[in-house]
């Protein structure tokens, strides 16, 4: 298991994919999931999102979900905040959702064979399916093969961790997330690998980089909850552009941790639809 961060940058095919927009595409696109919407398929354009729904049949006319600027988009259904997305008002609906670099994010992670969608609200969720597929794909055990043998990892088996960040920059709010992912993985994988000491192998420094940040978030800024996880979001850029934009109560919703079991994975290629699993 090799999870990498951050960036679209990387390529080259890997097993999975998990995309990370914390602030707010992937926490939305899993709390419609959790609420019970039957599918979110996103896209990059708004024009490709109400073709989207101007092609399907009348008896399944998908929800237009999103954001420019973090405002919801005219002629909209739903704006980007996790709140909105209620049983009530998305249970059994697909979704449509275009947003500004969460979609794109999605769209450049493309060259994978399983996409997960990660927040807070389901990171020991994507964990234990990171560490399913991984081991999945592995005939003899995910663990072992790459580490008894101390043959360089196979791309077969790697695991990349994309990071939307904001126009193309880098945000602390996703590489905190990716972080924890990396830690909660490396902390199960260890109590299972008695053998070794390191079950996982961070292929780059940006993997390091993303889990050093998340220790000093833990040990230096004492975030152990979802609260003081809610106000270290609101320091960073993305959480800093929803603050301006008058969407700080959605930081609370965001900083959610394990509140959901849901991780929204890809079910079709063109475009990106994702289903619960
Ligand atoms: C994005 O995709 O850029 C974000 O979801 C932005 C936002 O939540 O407003």
């Amino acid at each position: 298991l090799s999870p990498t961060a951050v960036g679209p940058h990387e390529r080259g095919r890997v097993r999975v994919a998990v995309v990370i927009d914390v602030l707010r595409a992937t926490t939305v696109a899993t709390t419609a999931i959790a609420a019970g919407a039957r599918s979110v398929t996103t896209c990059l354009g708004i024009d490709e999102a109400r073709a989207l729904q101007r092609d399907c049949q009348p008896d399944c006319v998908p929800l237009l979900c999103g954001e420019r600027e973090c405002k919801p988009i005219e002629g909209f259904d739903f704006g980007n905040s996790p709140s909105e997305y209620s049983p009530a008002g998305v249970g059994e609906r697909d979704l449509v959702m275009t947003t500004t670099n969460g979609t794109r994010a999605i769209d450049a992670a493309a060259d994978c064979d399983v996409m997960l969608l990660a927040c807070f609200a389901n990171l020991t969720a994507v964990a234990d399916a990171i560490i399913a597929e991984v081991s999945a794909s592995t005939p003899s055990g995910a663990l072992d093969s790459e580490f008894v043998s101390c043959q360089p990892p196979s791309t077969s088996g790697r695991v990349r961790i994309v990071c939307a960040g904001t126009n193309g920059a880098v945000t602390s709010e996703d590489v905190l997330l990716a972080g924890a992912l990396i830690a909660v993985c490396h902390r199960k994988l260890s109590d299972t690998a008695r053998f070794y000491d390191g079950p996982i192998e961070l292929v780059n420094d940006s993997g390091s980089i993303a889990l050093a940040a998340w220790q000093h978030c833990v040990t230096h800024d004492k975030v152990v909850d979802s609260e003081s996880l809610s106000r270290r979001l609101g320091m960073t850029g993305g959480g800093q552009n929803l603050i301006a934009a008058g969407y700080e109560n959605d930081l609370v919703d965001c900083a959610s941790i394990d509140v959901f079991d849901q991780v929204p994975c890809r079910d079709q290629l063109h475009p990106p639809r994702f289903i619960g699993r």
